[in-house]
């Protein structure tokens, strides 16, 4: 132990339902591990639409606030997770690519498989603030790994 940073950051990472349900969980988590992040936590959660709105209290005024909210909480699950390694919230943000898919470099996660703004697969923190307020949200301290990758070195 002691090889690697334990400060390094952090970013909070949700495959939305429809990424879900059209089975593309592999391929994005896929992205994050081939990049060489750490997967610090992972589990699959139907949200409440309180967990929902709290998520995306930020946007409380913005029209498509309750669209979003009734999205996240359809019934399907979305699956949670915590990346950790070098400008990982930066570098989260490219992997999924720019909010509307028509926008988003194509080979982003976005660029790649999406259609439209409402639908758009997968979220990523925007910066530390809103890293720690959802990793805080969304898990218990105690669901969250400690331990060391077998080789890290390219992320630190
Ligand atoms: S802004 O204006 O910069 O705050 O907005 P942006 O960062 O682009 O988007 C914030 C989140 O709102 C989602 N969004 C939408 N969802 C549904 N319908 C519409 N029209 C819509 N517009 C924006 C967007 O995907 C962001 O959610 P996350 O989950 O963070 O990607």
């Amino acid at each position: 132990a002691g090889t690697y940073k334990t400060d390094s950051e952090r970013s909070f990472v949700m495959i939305k339902p429809d990424g879900v349900s059209r089975q593309l969980v592999g391929k994005i988590v896929s992205r994050f591990e081939e990049r060489g992040y750490k997967l610090v936590a992972i589990k699959t959660v139907t949200p409440s639409e309180d967990l929902a709105k709290e998520h995306y209290s930020d946007l409380a005024a913005r029209p498509f606030y309750p669209g979003l909210v009734k999205y996240i909480t359809s019934g399907t699950p979305v699956v949670a997770m915590v990346w950790e390694g070098k400008d990982v919230i930066k570098q989260g943000r490219r992997i999924v690519g720019a909010t509307n898919p028509l926008d988003a470099d194509p080979g982003s996660v976005r660029g790649q498989y999406a259609v439209s703004v409402g639908r758009n697969l997968i979220h990523a923190s925007d910066s530390f603030e809103a890293a720690t307020k959802e990793i805080g949200l969304w898990f218990q301290q105690g669901e969250l790994s400690d331990y060391e990758p077998v080789a890290w070195p390219w992320v630190m």
